[in-house]
């Protein structure tokens, strides 16, 4: 038999990568290589790597410097060490990083993974390559389901990919350079994809893509594309599935099909992912979004409509190139006018090869900076209010994993939101009805309630799940 080999895959930025990332070590399992998390123990380590701002886009440089001195102390001992990167750095620069980083001994963009068997035997034989070619139909239909794969005891809650790419081209963005043309997974492959998931100990799907609500996949019976709504309505037929999530989404393809669902489906979570960016629409328009801030507001509402208990959370970028104080003031505006529950706030970066970076009207950092704190304080302010607004409230969380301390559990409210409460760890993976009794600054914290007529629901749930 031969020894078991370990791989390290280390993933930056989205949850597309974190979920490539397993792919990864679905596909170099059969190869013989068992996934690690201590370097020490790896001989091959694959940097899965994030593009979508200059500092993400560094750290890998520095990473790959480390490994490099790893691998020059093992060859004293006689030992190798594998080094691969892949992801959106490895698309967006290729041969370039082999160039900058001569320990590399793979360089693997998104849509290859399917072919990291082959890339790996080369490198155990001394040959480097490189793989940044587009064949991402090729890439869904081989990592559905590797061959020889076992099925594995997965976490309660897993990301699903349904879509990948962008053609929106929003001016400073490379998502559509490094992950290419939107490309949907037909339906039935999703299907039984989560399916295989549902088995394995999954009771929440999040599905991802770049764009996800410009779903467009192959209809199970030949006929004409599904939209993300229709999917996830199929998906809710899926026994023993409990909650479904997305992300992330563009305002202009949030459809009637996806508000409908929200409106009419409990186990699509009140929870929206639904970015802005800017709330100027000088600035809207210079970033190529295709909307307004108030047809964003428009469509907030219209989905408000449809679930009133939906919380939403967005991206925002301060200091785009142009940006004045007026256009700024804007954005704040819409922050207070929408209320969300959580956001990311970003300082402009340009990317090479984007069409902003080029631009006249760069906005210096010391503004960046100043555009950014101010707005993460609005955004701080909203994100405790929401938290505490939901103090006395009695709700189902699913349970994730165990908390910090001894008897905790840590499970996620429908907004997503952490919830900590003292509970067996037997409950892991059950939904668990719980009274909320306090907040800290992320989370929420709560205790075991009981169901109306007294029976304890959270035991029965258990045993149903693990019955
Ligand atoms: N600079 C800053 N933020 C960016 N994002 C994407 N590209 C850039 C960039 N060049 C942000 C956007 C996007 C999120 C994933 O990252 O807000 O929604
Ligand atoms: Fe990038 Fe999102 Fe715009 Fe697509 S929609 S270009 S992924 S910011």
């Amino acid at each position: 038999m031969t020894p078991t080999k370990k791989v390290l895959v280390r993933t930056y930025g989205c949850q597309m990568n974190v979920y490539d990332s397993e792919r990864m070590t679905d596909v170099l399992e059969p190869q013989g290589f068992e996934p690690t998390e201590r370097v020490e123990e790896a001989d091959l380590v694959i940097l899965n790597t994030c593009h979508i701002r200059e500092k993400a886009s560094e750290k890998v440089y520095s990473e790959l410097g480390r490994l490099r001195a790893l691998r020059e102390e093992r060859a004293a001992e006689g030992r190798g060490l594998m080094i691969g990167v892949a992801g959106c750095v490895a698309q967006a620069e290729g041969r370039e990083i082999m160039r900058r980083a001569p320990a590399v001994d793979l360089v693997v963009g998104p849509q290859s993974y399917h072919r990291l068997p082959e890339m790996v035997a080369a490198a155990a034989e001394g040959r480097r390559s490189v793989e940044t070619d587009f064949a991402i139909e090729e890439k869904f239909a081989a990592l559905s389901e590797p061959a020889g794969r076992q099925a594995r005891a997965r976490a309660p809650s897993a990301f699903l990919t349904v879509q990948e790419g962008c053609d929106k081209f929003c001016s400073f963005c490379v998502v559509p350079y490094t992950r290419g043309a939107e490309v949907s997974r037909p339906v039935a492959q999703v299907v039984t994809e989560a399916r295989r998931l549902v088995v394995e100990g999954v009771r929440e799907v999040t599905l991802i893509g770049q764009n996800v609500n410009a779903y467009h996949g192959e209809a199970p019976d030949g006929g004409a594309a599904w939209s993300l709504g229709r999917l996830i309505r199929r998906l809710a037929e899926i026994e023993g599935l409990a909650r479904i999530r997305y992300t992330t989404s563009h305002p202009a393809d949030m459809d009637e099909e996806l508000i409908a669902a929200h409106r009419d489906l409990p186990i699509l979570m009140p929870y929206l992912h639904l970015p802005v960016q800017s709330g100027s629409d000088r600035v809207l328009a210079a970033m190529n979004r295709r909307h307004t801030a108030d047809d964003y507001r428009r469509l907030i509402d219209r989905i408000r409509e449809a679930r009133p208990d939906i919380a939403l959370s967005g991206d925002f970028i301060v200091g785009f190139p142009g940006e004045t104080d007026a256009d700024f003031a804007a954005t704040l505006g819409l922050v207070d006018a929408v209320g969300y529950a959580a956001a990311y706030t970003f300082k402009y970066s340009p990317r090479p090869g984007t069409p902003a970076a080029g631009r006249e009207g760069q906005v210096p950092e010391p503004v960046k900076t100043e555009r950014l704190h101010a707005l993460q304080a609005l955004i701080d302010r909203q994100t405790h209010a929401f938290n505490a607004s939901r103090v006395g409230m009695v709700m189902d969380i699913l349970v994730e994993k165990p908390g910090r301390r001894p008897g905790q559990m840590v499970g996620r409210s429908p907004w997503l939101q952490p919830v900590h409460v003292d509970a067996p760890a037997s409950l892991a993976g059950a939904i668990a009805h719980v009274h909320v009794h306090g907040i800290a600054a992320y989370s929420l914290f709560a205790t075991l309630a009981d169901r109306s007529g007294g029976r304890d629901a959270v035991s029965i749930e258990a045993a149903e799940v693990t019955g």
